[in-house]
């Protein structure tokens, strides 16, 4: 395989309205290590991302904060970085579909494409509310269901009944976001012609880019015959105006993909080596992957191809396409604690222990992935800890102790280290094919010969025998290089580990085509631990601490990695004597703030009247700028019974509702209710 290819990868664009989760971080791990890899070996590989910044959704949030969208996209996009930083996911740029070069090239391409015959117009209509001036996009349109009769479904489908339906369908329609009822309208829209495409995309969709799964479902598709799709959206919303078309925006759909194409180009203004047409012009020899998940296969298989085509662009090379994330064979969930944010996670455990253990997990397939609580302390504390960092602590002591540190040149098993060096192909392959539990599989079947050699020999009962002393550092010198050998074998997806390694190693940072050297007549520097076991009370207190949101008021539905709910149990039924118990009662949030180190609370200082109360409530995440809430009253619960958390004691608790996340929803009285009187 040559060396010196050119690859631009991407992962999916995060939406800049929230938190980035363990289920995220599937995708982003696994683009990373593959990158990683492709580094090592030599190529010229780039990965790119961006905060996938425009549409409603980031619009209305942004409104809710009192903040402008650009001002929310800058804050998330700097949590999202750290995030990524923090999980060792090295993007070469993290750009935004909000700049300069995304608006551009959105423009070139749409205006290429409408030149060259791909773009109707026609008028569609439309649920509007006439209370807040929006067109409402179905999610934001709720009512009773036409089939079963269930209440607050979604304007497209009923989660209770499974039936999907068209807007106006849906029976006592209400605009989710005033309530008011929606009326129709009609309005102007455009369409990318989608069907003039259809060659193309049998074609391309059957040549190689697609897993085999992903290819059939599309196949479903293009025999069903494709539509055209809708581009454009009316005005108010986040976005790009469409050239000459006042008061109409390019769908988030549209300018996300290019928001690819931007965050490159961006990145090439700085790298002279790059060159942004010789990887995007038609004919382009570069290599193009994009990491996505399944749920957005349509618009990466079919709409994004086509595009590019129509624009005269290449296509990309592949499509390398994961499924969602459960933990301990369930969806996420916030009330079991398994919805765990990338920060929580961090705050209690090593980030490569998770690295380690999706890598362990991840084939080529489009699988869903289970993060099973109880394996994942098992496989890093024995692969890890136990397998693999057990072979330099071993060794190490002997070689300080009895050489000074130097490594002797002589190998005292070259069977060993030439099984090392004959693996590292099939391991190369693993890794290029994003086999990467092949690639672990191998790599830890290795690390079991090594250990398995080492207790053979055993260099500590040898070492106390007269005159051993060269046949144990021989031992511990071929047991370091095998150890190294590893290293190389694991540093795509254990960066960190691999550097600490280097640094005890005493070696520049190594590549790839290393794994053939051995390290003779060399010093090594002092060896310290490279990894801790994890403990079983860490893992505790992170699904503890994901359950903060709960036990301090959030409300009890969430968003799982996939962007569906996951319901929660219906509340059994109370008496009325039960009722009358709580003491609720119309609290004055007189001062608001962050609590230092907690992911998902805020401390609330309340005046109720008679006495003042401290709360914490996981609201965090639908109120960024907690002084927003100062002055404002709401309900409290009174005579909850106080609760110690880490940060301190909650006295009590405020009401919210909503599914979770940004949607969550503190409760106020009518104008006029004081602090203090009781809710009756
Ligand atoms: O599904 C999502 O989270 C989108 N923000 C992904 C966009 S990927 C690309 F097309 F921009
Ligand atoms: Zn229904």
């Amino acid at each position: 395989m040559s060396e010196n290819r050119q690859i631009l990868v991407t992962s999916a664009l995060p939406y800049a309205n929230g938190s980035i989760h363990i289920g995220h971080l599937v995708e982003y791990i696994q683009t990373d290590i593959w990158v990683r890899f492709q580094k090592m070996r030599g190529n010229q590989c780039t990965y790119v991302c961006a905060s996938d910044a425009h549409g409603s959704a980031i619009m209305l949030r942004a409104e809710k904060e009192g903040v402008t969208p650009e001002q929310l996209i800058d804050n998330v996009r700097r949590e999202h970085t750290t995030d990524f930083a923090d999980f060792l996911v090295e993007f070469d740029n993290f750009h935004s579909t909000h700049s300069e070069e995304n608006r551009e090239l959105s423009e070139s391409i749409y205006l290429a494409l409408r030149n060259a015959g791909h773009i109707a117009d026609r008028a569609v209509t439309q649920y509007y509310d006439p209370d807040k001036g929006m067109f409402l996009a179905d999610r934001f349109i709720k009512g009773t269901c036409p089939k079963c009769g269930a209440a607050d479904q979604y304007g497209d489908n009923c989660e209770k009944c499974g039936a999907t339906y068209s807007p106006t369908e849906l029976k006592d329609p209400r605009s989710a976001i005033s309530g008011a009822v929606p009326v129709l309208k009609e309005s102007q829209h455009f369409f990318f012609k989608l069907p003039n495409f259809d060659a193309t995309l049998k074609q391309w969709t059957r040549g190689g880019a697609l897993q085999d799964a992903v290819a059939n479902k599309i196949a479903e598709w293009l025999d069903a015959g494709l539509q055209e799709w809708d581009i454009s959206r009316d005005a108010p919303y986040f976005g790009f105006e469409i050239p000459g078309e006042p008061g109409k925006y390019f769908y988030v759909w549209v300018d996300a993909p290019i928001g690819y194409m931007a965050s490159f180009k961006n990145l090439c203004a700085r790298r002279p080596e790059l060159d942004f047409d010789a990887y995007w012009k038609k004919d382009s020899s570069a290599e193009l992957y994009h990491f996505i998940g399944k749920d957005i296969v349509n618009f990466h298989a079919l709409f994004w191809p086509a595009m590019l085509e129509g624009a005269g662009y290449r296509k990309p090379t592949a499509l390398n396409v994961h499924g969602f994330l459960t933990v301990d064979g369930q969806k996420m969930s916030k009330s079991r604690g398994t919805f765990i944010k990338a920060r929580t996670y961090l705050d209690h455990l090593n980030p490569e222990y998770l690295r380690y253990y999706y890598a362990s997990k991840l084939g080529r397939g489009v699988d869903d992935l289970d993060l099973n609580l109880e394996d994942f302390v098992q496989k890093v504390n024995s692969d890890l800890v136990g397998k693999v960092v057990n072979i330099a602590s071993r060794c190490a002591g002997f070689i300080h102790k009895g050489n000074g540190g130097v490594l002797v040149a002589e190998n005292a098993a070259p069977e060993l280290t030439a099984a090392f060096t004959a693996a590292a192909p099939g391991i190369a392959e693993a890794y290029e094919n994003r086999d990467f539990a092949r690639a672990m599989r191998e790599i830890m079947a290795l690390a079991d010969r090594a250990n398995a050699w080492i207790a053979e020999q055993a260099p500590w009962a040898l070492n106390k025998q007269e005159g051993k002393q060269a046949e144990v550092q021989a031992i511990c010198a071929t047991g370091i290089n095998l150890f190294r050998q590893l290293v190389i074998f694991l540093k795509p997806v254990l960066p960190k580990l691999a550097e600490a390694a280097e640094a005890f190693l005493n070696v520049a940072p190594l590549t790839w085509a290393q794994h053939q050297d051995q390290l003779a007549n060399h010093s090594l520097n002092a060896f310290s631990p490279l990894m801790t076991r994890i403990e079983s009370a860490k893992i505790d207190a992170m699904v503890e601490a994901s359950k903060e949101d709960l036990a301090s008021g959030a409300p009890a539905a969430a968003p799982t990695g996939n962007g569906e709910l996951t319901k929660e149990p219906v509340a059994a039924e109370i008496n009325f004597d039960a009722f009358a118990a709580v003491d609720l009662r119309i609290a004055l949030i007189e001062k608001c703030e962050f609590v230092e180190g907690a992911d998902k609370l805020l401390r609330l200082s309340l005046d109720i009247g008679d006495e003042k109360r401290n709360v914490f409530s996981g609201i965090k995440s639908a109120y960024p700028d907690p002084s927003k809430l100062e002055g404002r009253l709401t309900l409290y619960v009174a005579n909850l019974a106080p609760r110690k958390m880490k940060f301190g004691v909650s006295e009590g608790m405020v009401l919210a509702a909503g599914p979770g996340g940004e949607e969550i929803y503190l409760l106020s009285p009518d104008s006029g209710a004081k602090p203090g009187q009781r809710v009756k």
